[in-house]
This record gives structure tokens, sequence and C-alpha cells, in this order.
């Protein structure tokens, strides 16, 4: 339990990394979560500091989901875990590093909202309901041009292709948890969305 934990904390501490905070502090000396919508996130980046630093926060996001559950493949095996254990242990990396990005211990557990985490994970979990969830992710920002909306309807995809595709149980469990935790996060964002105010991408926040 104790070898277990080590993993899931790696994970966490990944996912914790403020890398939007980051950006406005070393960029601008801001504090992002003073602006746009407050979140860590590479869409509130895009808002607040522009196209090049959101991108590389995006790039890097994506990269802490991919690499927690790449850590957890290797982590776990050379433990001596057997199969059926490194899939849920897989499943706690995977839940982990998307708490951390959200309530990172660095900024007093705020963050982001998960969304761009939560797509390495599933990349590098099951390929297919990541490209799926992306291919979701990106048709509907070219109709609406609302990030929160993509996130969230690409976060549900994600359940159900993983529900639909022969993925274990642990895989499926974090697949569909970690969706709604990620539209969980987005509810100022729906608010705002039944509200009619949610800023479209390209706009002031
Ligand atoms: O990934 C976050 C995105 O879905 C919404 O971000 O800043 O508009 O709340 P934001």
């Amino acid at each position: 339990w104790l070898t277990c934990f080590a993993g899931v904390a790696v994970a966490y501490l990944l996912g914790a990394t403020p890398t939007g905070y980051l950006a406005g502090k070393m960029l601008r000396g801001i504090d992002i979560r003073e602006h746009g919508s407050r979140s860590t996130g590479a869409t509130n980046v895009l808002r607040t500091l522009g196209k090049g630093p959101a991108l590389v926060v995006l790039l890097v996001d994506v990269l802490k989901g991919v690499a927690a559950i790449l850590f957890a493949r290797w982590f776990y095996p050379w433990l001596g875990v057997p199969a059926d254990g490194v899939a849920w242990a897989v499943c706690l990396c995977g839940l982990a590093v998307l708490l951390g990005h959200s309530r990172s211990l660095w900024l007093g557990f705020t963050g982001g909202k998960s969304a761009a985490t939560g797509l390495g994970v599933l990349l590098a979990l099951a390929w297919p309901v990541g490209l799926g969830a992306a291919f979701v992710f990106l048709l509907v920002l070219a109709v609406v041009r609302i990030v929160s909306l993509a996130s969230m309807l690409a976060a549900a995809t994600a359940a159900l292709l993983v529900c639909l595709l022969p993925e274990p149980l642990p895989y499926r469990l974090l697949v569909i948890a970690g969706g709604l935790y990620v539209i969980v996060l987005h509810r100022a964002n729906v608010a705002r969305l039944l509200a009619g105010t949610e800023p479209k991408i390209g706009r002031r926040a």
C-alpha cells in the first residue's frame, strides 16, 4: 500500500505542477487566478497572455497526463505488481494527476479544470478514446467556439467510448470518474452557459 501510495503521490505532484500559473508569473508578473475565468488552464492563459503561452501550457498540461499514465505503467510492474493490480494503480494515478492539476498543493488547492491533462491521460491510456474525445472537442469548438462546452462534451464522449470499446474495468472507471470530475469542475462555466454569458474563444472574458 505504501508503494502504491508513492506512485499515486508522484502522479498528483506531476499534475500539481502549476504550468499556467508559472506562465502568468514569468511572462507578466501576474497571478492568472485573478484574471478571466480565474482558471490556470490553457484557455484562460489564451485569454490573458495570448496564443504562444497558451500553446505551451496546453502542450505541457497534456504531457502531464501522458507522463502520469506512462509512469504508472512502468513503476508498478517494476515493483512486481501483477497485471490486474497495475491496471487499478494506473486508474488511481490517472485520477491523481487530474486532482493535482485542479487542486494543486502549490496553489492552495486551486488550479485548472483538468481538460488538457485529461486528454493526455486518455491518449496514453487508450488512444482511440483520446482521439474520439479530441475529435468531438475540435468539432464543438469549431461550431460554437466555446471551450468549456467542447471540454464537457469531449469528457462525456470519452466516458461513452470507453464503455463501447473493450477496455478493462479500471480504465472504464478512470475515464467515467475523471470525465464526471472534469464536468463538475466546469460548474461555473455551466452557470455562465445557462445565463448566456460564457465567453467565446477569441473574445475578451
Ligand atoms: O479546460 C478549461 C476550459 O474547458 C474552460 O476554461 O478558462 O473558459 O473556464 P475557462
